[in-house]
């Protein structure tokens, strides 16, 4: 999808079709009014018969009486005006674009922007626009062997502001949407290929890719390098697999030399199939969105190369697979990370934390000013919080702020998750410096409280995203979240 800003009376457009809101009770917002004016009154008379959409996201298409420019006019259902707020404006701007694409219309003109959205300001409104039609217009259909005839008319969206002097501002904030959204496009690609294809070896491509494309520096660590590093715990979630272990070290060098990275960790396991402590057999095949935090952060790392970010970040992915076979790792084996500490393997189904660990004690030679890991870590996670924020755990203040402020301006939000000393007792072991695991109660928390013993020479923030990475059922697929609040975070640090 092409986006593009205007600013123009609504009557004005020569577009295939422009697009207005209307609040129940018949109140027409000021674009569908300038519309009713040059339209006859067409709108009003339209209100007084009971046809204008009522309902929140309702549409109502209608050829142009030809008194306009626009071929076409979309008309659509705000609700209550009282109660129109973020959550409203994304339905009905989804609601907008599965319209249009049911239609001929091959470009449209939408008047939603300069809707007032809780005080939300422009560049949130546009951001908004942006990410909520690429996600319409996402399709994962590259393994159906006929290609869909469904394809969509709709080719463009332009956007209209309300003062022509916010133009040069409002196309800044489409760039940086847009590559938002192609972040978040990559994210959900990733997470969506199966797991044949996207193994470790995989991901190390598609990260030299990226590397090229947009010329960042990429190191990928082998297994022998893993050895000679020590990484005990990560080594000893991939010895039941054929794949090859991936450490993966891509860095984007926008900021000055002196000037500390931010550090982002995902988890890479592209398939937990939870090794010798089997997981059972329904809906395991979901188990390949189990590298959704190495997506993000490589979705991430496009969208801030694509910015031209000022900042230097450096993406950190360990990627294996968890497999069970005559070579894989016990219940009750003892290894040694890379840090030094020993850790008892109580459960191999607890693998994400192994590999997230030694990376976390790699990331200290960065000296970093922050790093934030992103992992599909527990099922707890989303007994908790469901599928609606990101559980979020940080060893600084600061960070935690930060990092809740960044995914509340992407409308990717994560809520904060206590990290207590007093959970840290649950990971005790009779034989080694600590367990895998904590038992069931607050199962998010003490896996926080297993990777914080790895986390404490730099601020440090854990996303808990198994509940937020992907969807299940019907709609099953990757959902490219959290690479909007990644991308704010670290927009927000080239700032600073
Ligand atoms: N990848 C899973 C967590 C997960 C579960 C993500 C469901 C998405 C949906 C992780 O590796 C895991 O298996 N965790 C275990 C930990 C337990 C053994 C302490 C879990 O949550 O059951
Ligand atoms: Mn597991
Ligand atoms: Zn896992």
């Amino acid at each position: 999808m092409e986006f593009s800003i205007k600013s123009a009376a609504s009557d004005k457009h020569k577009t295939d079709c422009v697009v207005v809101g209307v609040f129940d009770n018949n109140r027409l917002t000021s674009a569908a009014a300038s519309l009713d004016q040059a339209c006859k009154k067409h709108l009003s008379e339209l209100g007084r018969q009971g046809d204008l959409p009522k309902k929140l996201g309702a549409t109502l298409l209608l050829q142009s009486p030809g008194t306009i420019s626009a071929r076409r006019i979309l008309l659509v259902g705000l609700g209550a005006e009282q109660e129109f707020k973020e959550k409203q404006y994304r339905e009905v701007v989804r609601a907008v674009v599965r319209a249009l694409m049911q239609t001929g219309a091959a470009e449209a003109v939408l008047h939603l922007p300069e809707l007032d959205v809780n005080n939300r300001d422009l560049r949130w409104r546009l951001e908004q626009v942006v990410l909520g039609a690429a996600e319409c217009e996402y399709r994962f259909d590259g393994f159906k062997s006929k290609a869909s005839n469904k394809t969509a008319a709709l080719k463009s969206i332009a956007l209209n502001v309300a003062y022509k002097a916010e133009v040069s501002k409002a196309e800044a904030a489409l760039r940086g949407a847009a590559a938002i959204a192609e972040g978040v496009k990559f994210a959900k690609d990733l997470g969506n290929t199966p797991p044949n294809i996207c193994t470790p070896s995989y991901l190390a491509q598609q990260a030299k890719d990226l590397a090229k494309r947009y010329r960042l520096k990429v190191e990928v660590l082998e297994q022998r390098d893993m050895e000679k590093l020590g990484m005990g715990a990560l080594l000893s979630v991939t010895r039941g697999s054929a794949q090859p272990p991936k450490l993966i070290v891509l860095r984007h060098d926008g900021g000055k030399k002196k000037d500390k990275p931010c550090v982002l960790v995902g988890k890479g396991i592209t398939f937990d199939t939870g090794g010798i402590s089997l997981k059972p057999a329904p809906d395991m095949d979901e188990m390949k969105f189990d590298m959704s935090g190495a997506g993000s952060v490589l979705g991430t790392m496009k969208a801030v190369a694509q910015m031209k970010l000022p900042l230097n970040v450096i993406a950190l992915i360990p990627t294996c697979e968890n497999m069970p076979s005559s070579t894989a790792t016990r219940p009750g084996d003892i290894v040694t990370s890379m840090s030094g500490q020993t850790v008892e393997i109580l459960n191999t189904d607890a693998e994400g934390r192994l590999i997230l660990c030694d990376a976390l004690t790699y990331a200290e030679r960065f000296e970093p000013q922050a790093v934030i890991d992103i992992a599909t870590l527990t099922g707890a996670c989303v007994i908790a919080l469901g599928h609606v924020v990101h559980g979020l755990y940080a060893n600084n203040d600061r960070l935690l702020d930060d990092v809740r402020q960044a995914g509340d301006a992407a409308y990717d939000r994560a809520w904060p998750m206590p990290l207590l000393d007093d959970y840290q007792e649950q990971l005790s072991s009779n034989f080694a410096d600590m367990a895998n695991i904590g038992g069931r109660p607050a199962g998010s928390v003490t896996a926080a409280c297993y990777l914080a013993r790895f986390a404490k020479k730099f601020h440090w923030a854990h996303l808990d995203i198994a509940g937020t990475a992907y969807r299940s059922g019907k709609d099953k697929g990757s959902t490219g979240r959290p690479v909007g609040l990644l991308t704010h975070f670290l927009m927000g640090r080239a700032k600073a």
